[in-house]
């Protein structure tokens, strides 16, 4: 076994009746382009036809910001969460999901709030499986019967949050900066998941795509850690499992800067960008194709 050696991770195939997909785009390690990568994964699923929701489930609330939703007051992913909870419920002010998903032109968005911090603290005392909660509230409200894909943002921890998202997420995509810290964090992030694959009280996610980000290849130290993580995953998780690097990218910034996801934009600097997130959608496309129908 490799340097990150996990059991079976990879899930059997399955028949399911919902239709959509959990997507999560996932790593402890902060500022490598989760929140980047599933705007725009989220953006690149919808312009090939599929109806996409994006659940910021980070308290920072990045994910909220792209989507347009800025100053919000109103309920979040929080209150949404912690209503689903039957013994929390009596304990605080209602909130409907009708109200609290934002309707956008190209995606729809459950957003976060500073809030979302205090969750850990919140379910602390309750009697269900608290790994369990998020699962349930998307079973609980049909969500993957209304959207093809659920596309999660994570924060850049190892919580309970998290491990929300892992159990109840059907595929994993998980950015990276390719050096030796990463490495050490992507082993403990496997870890996690691994811990999770044990307990059996769930599926286990997909890792669908390594995608290896803000790359710069004329640093030859840079290239070189990136072929060997890229050789460690590989034995893994399969040839494959590792994407085209993104590099820096200004476009990228400005496109975030403005609120708008790479296909907004028909300038020709926008497509490598473009071109990018459609073979992630594709990938997931095809993966979902295979495994479920
Ligand atoms: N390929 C890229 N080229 C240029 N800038 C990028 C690229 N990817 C991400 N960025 C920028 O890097 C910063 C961090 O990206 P992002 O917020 O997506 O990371 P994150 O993993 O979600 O961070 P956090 O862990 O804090 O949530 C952002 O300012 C984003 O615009
Ligand atoms: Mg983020």
């Amino acid at each position: 076994m490799g340097f990150f050696s996990r059991k079976s991770l990879n899930s059997k195939k399955e028949k399911t009746l919902a239709k959509g997909k959990v997507l999560a785009f996932l790593n402890q390690k902060g500022g490598v382009g989760k929140t980047t990568m599933a705007f725009n994964t989220a953006h690149a699923l919808a312009a090939r036809g599929h109806k996409v929701l994006c659940l910021d489930m980070d308290p920072q609330a990045n994910l909220s910001l792209l989507c347009g939703a800025e100053d919000l007051q109103g309920p979040s992913i929080h209150q949404l969460l912690i209503n689903s909870i039957r013994e929390l419920k009596p304990l605080h002010a209602a909130a409907m999901i009708h109200d609290v998903i934002i309707k956008g032109e190209r995606v729809d968005l459950l957003p976060s709030g500073q809030e979302l911090s205090g969750f850990e603290l919140s379910v602390a005392g309750i009697s269900m499986p608290r790994q369990l909660i998020l699962k349930n509230f998307l079973e609980l409200n049909k969500l993957l019967d209304i959207y093809d894909y659920i596309v999660i943002d994570g924060p850049p921890t190892l919580g309970l949050l998290v491990v929300n998202i892992m159990c109840a997420a059907h595929g994993l995509l998980v950015p990276f900066r390719p050096d030796e810290f990463s490495r050490k964090g992507l082993s403990h992030f496997y870890e996690v998941l691994g811990n999770i694959e044990d307990m059996g009280v769930t599926e286990t996610p997909k890792v669908l795509a390594h995608i290896p980000n803000l790359v710069d290849l004329r640093r030859r130290q840079e290239g070189e850690d990136l072929e060997r993580i890229q050789g460690e995953l590989e034995e893994e998780f399969g040839t494959g499992s590792v994407t085209e690097p993104f590099i820096n990218r200004a476009p990228l910034v400005r496109s975030q800067a403005e609120r708008k996801s790479v296909y907004d934009f028909q300038s020709k600097d926008f497509v490598a960008l473009q071109d990018q997130f459609n073979q992630i959608a594709g990938k997931i496309s095809k993966w979902k194709e295979e495994t479920y129908s």
